[in-house]
């Protein structure tokens, strides 16, 4: 071969090289071991600018940071040739010019029989102290869509433990509900009772921008050794990052599809899904997202149904995930943005009211305005028209509550508040529950019949 050919064919050579490298993805180029590296330009509050470093939505990336230290952080836009990122841990000690290492790979779930029994950060690091993780499997945070079609319908009810829940609002397997309150009505209470109580294989937990002093609570007191045998939990209290929060409530998600794919029946708690909302609302802004309802980028109202339509029944009779999210209701207000989108999302809302926790009645569950919308498809015709029987009782009788108080009803009035009346304290008695006391369904249904028909319904 003469000199210029064999020039002539190295150029050749070197160009298929540089087009097949300009077709490759960042990961495709991580994974021949080559590092894209970027140049930290801005960091204003928890926004990072990035340039020369052209990485997917979604991308983990590192910053040096001082010290040797390096700060996790992910894509949440661009713009031109700027990356904005977020960190997912600590920002302290980053400097101008600083270098940015472009990871190939979105955010990985490690998954497995090893995680029941462990308490993990938003990135699946254990905070329990315990041996590090051993992983059977790695699932997307983002989880795959299920088929609506291929759901299997709702047609069994869970056993929840909370008398006024099983047999008033008959939760479904496989339903998505939101626990509606104002702070400190006990919202994290009721909660942890079902953590306690339900019938489910596996309860995975998402503490999620809550009281990090909660977390241990959780664990020691309403789990307990035996409790947290079968639970995972995810915490990401509120002093994390936004986007760790946001990490946290879709780790959990995602452990809990893995365990439903596997065939078990999943509890799946989320405490809670506006501190969710309020971590994409930082992230939203702080990108440049214009706040478009009440304070809120339209991101929010998309990330919500994408989070929760994870949970529900699998495919074909594999599993299920059972949610409960709990919903702030800031100063009681139900048209709360978050808690109307929340409504509008899920399969039923089970409302605490501040009035009947003031009045001291445990658990404060606003029987007349809480609705399960599965219900016709778990209950028989005699059980719902008991359900409906009480319900008006209440509604008759807090409509005249007032009156009731001062002593200024006069009995005879209306036959209804008369019967709510004579009823009044089996009613209370039949709602209230301690904390430490459970109710199966078949308890639940037979206290609700003896309480209006004066006789259980099934034989105990
Ligand atoms: N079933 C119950 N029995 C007795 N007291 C209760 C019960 N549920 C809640 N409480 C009381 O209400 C307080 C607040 O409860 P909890 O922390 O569950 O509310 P929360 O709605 O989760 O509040 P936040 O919005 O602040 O998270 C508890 O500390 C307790 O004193
Ligand atoms: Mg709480």
């Amino acid at each position: 071969m003469s000199n210029i050919a064999a020039a002539q064919w190295d150029e050749a050579r070197s160009l298929r090289l540089a087009m097949r490298l300009r077709d490759m993805d960042a990961s495709r180029i991580d994974a021949l071991g080559m590092v894209r590296e970027g140049v930290l330009r801005r960091a204003v509050g928890l926004t990072l600018e990035a340039t020369g470093c052209s990485a997917p939505l979604g991308a983990r990336c590192s910053v040096e940071s001082t010290g040797g230290r390096w700060v996790d952080a992910e894509v949440v836009g661009f713009a031109g040739d700027r990356t904005f990122l977020m960190p997912t841990s600590d920002l302290s000690g980053l400097l101008p010019n600083a270098r940015v290492l472009t990871g190939s790979s979105r955010g990985e779930v490690a998954v497995g029989e090893g995680l029941l029994g462990r308490v993990i950060d938003s990135d699946g690091v254990p905070l329990d102290g315990r041996p590090p993780l051993r992983a059977e499997d790695f699932v997307g945070l983002a989880g795959v869509q299920i088929n609506p079609l291929m759901r299997e319908p709702i047609t069994r009810s869970l056993d929840v433990g909370v008398r006024a829940i099983n047999a008033l609002l008959p939760i479904g397997r496989g339903q998505r509900i939101g626990l509606f309150a104002g702070s400190g009505v006990g919202k994290s209470t009721l909660l942890g009772m079902m953590t306690r109580y339900t019938a489910a294989d596996v309860i995975v937990v998402g503490l999620i921008g809550e009281r990090g002093r909660e977390v241990r609570d959780f664990v020691e007191s309403t789990l307990g050794a035996e409790g947290l045998r079968r639970s995972v939990v995810v915490a990401a209290p509120a002093d994390r990052p936004p986007l760790a929060r946001l990490h946290g409530a879709l780790r959990a998600t995602a452990i809990a599809e893995w365990f439903r794919d596997q065939g078990l029946h999943v509890l799946l708690l989320m405490d809670s899904l506006t501190r969710f909302a309020h971590a994409q609302r930082e992230i939203g802004l702080s990108v440049g997202e214009p706040p478009t309802t009440r304070g809120y980028p339209p991101s929010v109202f998309a990330r919500l149904p994408a989070l929760v339509e994870r949970a529900g029944n699998g495919a074909d009779g594999r599993g299920s995930i059972t949610a409960f999210y709990t919903v702030l209701t800031e100063g009681d207000d139900q048209q709360e943005p978050i808690a109307d989108a929340a409504r509008a999302i899920l399969d039923g809302h089970i409302v605490l009211t501040r009035r009947i926790a003031d009045a001291g009645l445990y658990p404060a569950i606003d029987v007349e305005v809480s609705v399960s919308r599965v219900m016709q498809d778990i209950t028989d015709p005699a059980w719902r028209a008991r359900i409906r029987r009480l319900k008006q009782l209440m509604a008759a009788y807090n409509a005249q509550r007032d009156l009731i108080a001062i002593g200024a009803y006069q009995r005879g009035n209306d036959p209804l508040v008369d019967d709510a009346l004579a009823l009044w304290p089996q009613i209370l008695q039949f709602l209230g529950q301690d904390v430490a006391e459970s109710a199966t369904v078949e308890e639940s249904r037979n206290a609700l019949a003896r309480l209006l028909d004066g006789e259980p319904e099934i034989a105990p």
